[in-house]
């Protein structure tokens, strides 16, 4: 779906999401969603946060975010733990017991039990109803870079050192940018039941243009979306225009 701006496109988003959450509040059912980072999603987050002034409840909702980078504190300014409580978990009424988000402080050696235990949790949590993408130049989803295989899972994996150039501003320099990030599985993502990638600007059109037209491959993981039974891309007219 194409949109005329980033706006129009995130309140759409934002919509569907915060209708979901009513429609189980109604039910008197949780929704479980997973979430992004970068600066893609952040007018949904906004949305959301505008959603809760005006009276929408987030207390039945579970997250699970996508990734971190890895090693990384909670408290480093480059944390996505940081990026979520200031975006959005700090201005809305989520109950804390109920945010996830890959630790960038486990032991290496407990690295393997953590993520499993990420992808049991989201299993016990009755999986992931809506998740939220952005996507990097390489064609990832989450930290999925080239290779990922469609089944993988949690895991840690080495970043791309196109990913990493594009993180050097927010880090100073490209050389403190961690080499490696705890990740959602593309398997993960394809298990949840509605997935929504956006993207804005023209910078991510030829990115689109392949994971949308492009031929299924594990060198760009987004085309596996092209599998998934339930997954919109919301794009607004730069970000389409290859297409
Ligand atoms: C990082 C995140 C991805 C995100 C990508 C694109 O790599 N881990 O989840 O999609 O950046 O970032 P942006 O939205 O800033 O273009």
């Amino acid at each position: 779906e194409i949109y005329d701006d980033s706006d129009k496109a995130s309140l759409y988003v934002a919509q569907e999401i915060s209708k979901l959450i009513v429609l189980r509040q109604q039910q008197n059912k949780n929704v479980v969603l997973g979430l992004a980072t970068g600066s893609t999603p952040t007018k949904v987050y906004d949305f959301l946060v505008k959603f809760h002034k005006e009276g929408l409840s987030f207390k039945n909702v579970i997250t699970f975010n996508l990734d971190e980078y890895y090693p990384m504190e909670p408290d480093s300014i480059h944390s996505y733990v940081r990026f979520m409580n200031e975006h959005l978990f700090d201005h809305i009424d989520v109950d804390k017991k109920n945010i996830h988000i890959p630790d960038g402080t486990v032991n290496k050696d407990n690295i393997r039990e953590f993520c499993d235990n990420y992808e049991k949790k989201i299993v016990e949590a009755g999986g992931i109803d809506i998740q939220i993408l952005g996507i990097g130049r390489t064609g990832h989803i989450g930290f999925n870079e080239p290779g990922s295989s469609i089944t993988s899972k949690t895991r840690i994996i080495r970043l791309d050192r196109v990913t990493r150039l594009d993180a050097a501003s927010d880090f100073f320099g490209e050389e403190n940018v961690p080499t490696k990030a705890i990740t959602m599985g593309v398997g993960t993502i394809m298990n949840a039941r509605k997935v929504i990638l956006m993207a804005w600007g023209e910078g991510k059109a030829n990115i689109i243009k392949e994971s949308v037209e492009g031929k299924i491959k594990e060198s760009i993981p987004a085309t596996f979306l092209q599998e998934h039974p339930n997954c919109d891309f919301i794009l607004d007219q730069a970000a389409a225009s290859s297409l």
